[in-house]
């Protein structure tokens, strides 16, 4: 079975993004996201999809949406439901990434295997789009790099299901 891999970036309240766009700008950060991505499946509602500047390169996208497929480009998988994406899902021998925005990590947070996050060491008031509650307890946690150089800092932490 393919894994199921949620990918965020955090602030310290779970901010995601305000005006269906991120709050802050960090390259490097941008690099790691692409680092885990490429050559993935990448799953995203249409809102985030709306928010990209244009199809990332060497990533199949999956788009979430309630509107007919034809409008959207034809190199994209669009699915109309969470049934359809289970049943989508089954024929993709590739991990999956879960790459946003709010109401799309919620509905697939308990289903993920794994959650990898930015969590960027600042406050952004402005947020209109927050990540979902974690219960921390259910996940083993491992910080894979820290940037105390950058401000702000931030650190990119996996989290992995426990007994799965
Ligand atoms: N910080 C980060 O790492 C990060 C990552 C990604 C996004 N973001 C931010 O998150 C915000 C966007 O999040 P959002 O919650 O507003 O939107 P979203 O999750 O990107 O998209 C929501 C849309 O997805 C479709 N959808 C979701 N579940 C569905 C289902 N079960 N069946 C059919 N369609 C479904 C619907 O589209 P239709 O309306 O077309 O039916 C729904 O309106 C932006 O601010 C963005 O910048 C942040």
């Amino acid at each position: 079975m393919n894994k199921l891999i949620i990918i965020a970036a955090v602030g310290k309240n779970l901010e995601l993004g305000y005006n269906n766009n991120l709050i802050w700008h960090i390259k490097e950060d941008l690099q790691f996201f692409k680092n885990q991505t490429i050559n993935h499946h990448i799953l995203m509602g249409s809102k985030t999809y709306l928010s990209l500047p244009k199809l990332l390169p060497n990533r199949k996208h999956i788009i979430l949406t309630s509107k007919p497929k034809n409008t959207y480009p034809e190199d994209v998988i669009v699915i109309n439901s969470i049934d359809e994406f289970n049943i989508v899902r089954d024929s993709i021998n590739d991990d999956i990434y879960v790459i946003g925005g709010a109401y799309v990590y919620k509905e697939f947070i308990n289903d993920a295997d794994e959650i990898i996050l930015t969590e960027i060491d600042d406050e952004f008031s402005k947020a209109d789009a927050y990540f979902p509650k974690i219960m921390y307890e259910d996940y083993d946690r491992v910080i894979i790099s820290e940037n105390k150089n950058n401000i702000p800092n931030y650190k990119h932490v996996k989290y992995i299901k426990k007994n799965r």
